[in-house]
């Protein structure tokens, strides 16, 4: 079989056209709804024909093949696996996945294209993950598929800002940093002021990003003053397991009663180490939901660095949304650990001293032009952008 960057013979006018089409699709999901994973797009074909078109659209849920093979018929809601007879071919601008792997939230594809007695197979790249790289493609030719593979994976790459940055840092989840702010840059409200700087669509569309998040991480001054929830609530429904909340210090002298003790799910307490436990964590931990990580601190705070490989490497956190406060957000950009920014402004003026980061975060940050993904969200205005791959 020919590799990528090998010799191999290059693609038919056909081939390319089928790829084209399948990036098209892939370009039509949002990288803020499937990073780490990437934007990837399929088509599947019936004797020559597009008969269905599919999409990753969000972390967490169907592959792009997948939901090609059900755009086709071929795979009915109430069934586990496809059904044969329907599609004989499948474009796809990523290597489909094979590994059984406890991480990934689905099935592999490489079985359900099979199941579907798919009997060709176009490629637009490899997966670089060199754990993987391969044995997709070997999977479907031992199936008994055809494949074919493009000699330039460049287009596929240069789609996935984001999934290549979180490639390039394995040892810690792919961190997005979220805010909401006034047209003047203040993220807090003054004594009487509103209690929410954004409004109701710009709420619903964080608690979809909540879920599918593996983690949401708010510092000390955010749960003191803000008592947040932190659980996702989207409207689309609950998903079948709540994100783990990080409470990154503050966890000592909660109230029993605080609302992050309230709803179920995951929590996990930053404190120093040797620092004592409240009596009513020592109870919790019982339970199983909650966790204490001790972490050093460093003249910033808790240590970033141990914290976010420790979450990555011991509670298999891919996605971490870091809802602030000024603080907390100032110590990710110092530390360097930002992928992506996520910044909802909202039509009014609060004046005040909160901005998103505190003044003495001298640590400029370059963002993406070309990855910008905004909205309008009732009044307010959505951005996000991806950072800028140091050189
Ligand atoms: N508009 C928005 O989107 C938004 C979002 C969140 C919060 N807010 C607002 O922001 C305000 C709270 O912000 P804040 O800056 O005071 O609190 P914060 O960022 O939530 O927490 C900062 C505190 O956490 C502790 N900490 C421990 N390790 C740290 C580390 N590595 N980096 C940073 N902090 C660390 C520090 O306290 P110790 O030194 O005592 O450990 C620090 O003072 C509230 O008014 C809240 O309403 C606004």
């Amino acid at each position: 079989m020919e590799r990528q960057g090998t010799a191999g013979d290059s693609l038919s006018a056909r081939e390319d056209g089928l790829l084209l089409k399948a990036e098209v699709e892939a370009l039509r999901a949002s990288w803020l709804m499937t990073a780490p994973n990437p934007r990837v797009g399929a088509l599947a074909l019936k004797d020559g024909h597009i008969v269905g078109r599919g999409r990753h659209e969000r972390l967490g849920g169907m592959h792009a093949e997948e939901a090609a093979l059900r755009d086709a018929g071929a795979w009915p809601a109430d069934s586990p696996e496809p059904n044969p007879g329907h599609v004989d071919e499948i474009v796809v601008t990523l290597e489909p996945c094979s590994a059984k792997d406890p991480e990934k939230r689905r099935n592999p594809c490489v079985e359900s294209l099979l199941a579907a007695g798919v009997e060709r197979l176009l490629v637009g790249a490899l997966d670089p993950d060199a754990r993987h790289q391969g044995s997709g493609l070997m999977a479907m030719e031992e199936g008994g598929a055809q494949v074919r593979l493009s000699p330039d994976p460049s287009p596929f790459f240069a789609m996935n800002g984001a999934f290549s940055r979180s490639l390039a840092n394995p040892d810690r989840p792919w961190i997005l940093l979220k805010w909401a702010a006034s047209l003047d840059g203040k993220v807090a409200s003054p004594p009487g002021g509103p209690r929410w700087i954004s409004g109701p669509e710009s709420r619903d569309e964080v608690h979809e990003i909540r879920a599918l998040s593996d983690g949401i991480l708010i510092g000390k001054g955010t749960l003191e003053a803000d008592d947040p929830f932190l659980n996702a609530r989207p409207a689309s429904g609950p998903r079948p397991e709540q994100p783990t909340r990080i409470f990154v210090g503050g966890g000592e002298s909660l109230a029993p009663e605080a609302h992050a003790l309230e709803k179920a799910g995951p929590r996990i307490w930053v404190l120093e180490p040797d620092g004592g436990l409240p009596p009513w964590m020592a109870e919790n931990l019982k339970s199983g939901e909650d966790h204490v990580l001790e972490i050093p601190r460093t003249s910033d705070g808790f240590d970033l660095g141990i914290l976010l490989s420790r979450l990555r490497k011991e509670f298999s956190l891919r996605r971490i949304l870091v809802e602030g406060g000024p603080g907390i957000h100032g110590s990710f950009l110092r530390e360097e650990c930002v992928d992506a920014v996520l910044i909802y402004t909202a039509p009014i003026l609060l004046g005040g001293r909160e901005s998103a980061f505190p003044a003495e975060v001298a640590a400029p940050l370059a963002l993406d032009a070309s990855s910008k993904e905004e909205a309008c969200l009732g009044r307010d205005h959505r951005v996000a952008f991806q950072v800028v791959e140091a050189s």
